[in-house]
């Protein structure tokens, strides 16, 4: 498969075969502490965001002609613009098969211009798109390494920095009271040139990730956790997250 024979569309319809599909790619390829539930994403297909509210986006990508075929879907895109704050991108994942195609940089290309569009249609900037990522704890098996410098390379690839100083503690959506997710977060600068992402405006995009995202504020432990005292942030090359210096074969 080469890389121009890829399309992307966006899904409108929870019942449709290949949106199935895309659920259930979604649960294989990432774990239950780091996701919602397929369904709270199936609801918000085909809806008109309300006015200030997410715009979301579910892109699926599959080889031309084959996008009708639940078992040829390549991979998933799952994000939103948020009026007032960036765009958020909450998950992507490619099917095994499909890896190392260009897939995840062709999904995060087609997110980007999606919430590029919102920003534009609402009379906004698109100051930067941010998400994040789990980093598996050190020691890492091989395959979690390997999964590791995937991620970093592919966020390198797509412009993404990683904001060295802080663990983005997140709820754990597997158990409730469970122990809190540590996150890593990625972000793409875009109509604010990098140079702009001073400490103190990183610590507000990240602290506004806890509000907008995760309804989380100072004086919760969540927020209170992300930011101990001393922690500055920094933007730096995505690899510098770790793992992707240490790649194996092809
Ligand atoms: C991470 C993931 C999305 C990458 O998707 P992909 O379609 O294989 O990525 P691409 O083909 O676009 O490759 C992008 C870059 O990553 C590199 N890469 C991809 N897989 C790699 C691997 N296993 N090891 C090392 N580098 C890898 C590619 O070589 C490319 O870098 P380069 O252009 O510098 O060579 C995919 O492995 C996946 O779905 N994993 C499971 C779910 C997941 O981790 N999602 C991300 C959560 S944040």
């Amino acid at each position: 498969m080469r890389v121009e024979r890829l399309v992307c569309w966006e899904a409108a319809d929870a019942a449709d075969p290949v949106t199935r599909a895309a659920g259930r790619l979604y649960e294989q390829t990432l774990d239950p502490d780091e996701r919602i539930p397929w369904a709270w994403i199936e609801r918000s297909l085909g809806r008109t965001a309300a006015p200030g509210g997410w715009q979301k986006h579910l892109l699926l990508a599959a080889p031309a002609g084959k996008e009708d075929d639940p078992g040829w879907l390549a991979g998933y895109a799952y994000g939103a613009f948020l009026p007032g704050y960036g765009g958020y991108l909450c998950y992507v994942g490619v099917a095994p098969w499909a890896r190392r195609f260009g897939v995840g940089t062709k999904l995060f290309g087609e997110f980007f211009r999606a919430v590029r569009a919102d920003a534009d249609r609402l009379g906004e900037r698109l100051p930067f798109v941010v998400w994040e990522s789990h980093r598996p704890a050190e020691p890492m098996t091989a395959a979690e390494r390997n999964l590791w410098a995937a991620r970093t390379r592919l966020f390198d690839r797509v412009g993404g920095r990683w904001v060295e100083g802080v663990d983005f503690l997140s709820p754990n959506f597997a158990e409730d009271g469970g122990e809190p997710v540590p996150l890593q977060v990625l972000v793409k600068p875009v109509d604010r040139p990098l140079a702009e992402f001073t400490p103190r405006r990183l610590r507000r995009l990240v602290g506004g990730l806890h509000e907008r995202v995760y309804r989380n504020g100072p004086g919760d432990a969540l927020y209170d956790g992300t930011f101990p005292p001393g922690c500055r942030l920094r933007l730096v090359p995505a690899r510098r997250a770790g793992g992707a210096d240490r790649v194996t074969s092809r």
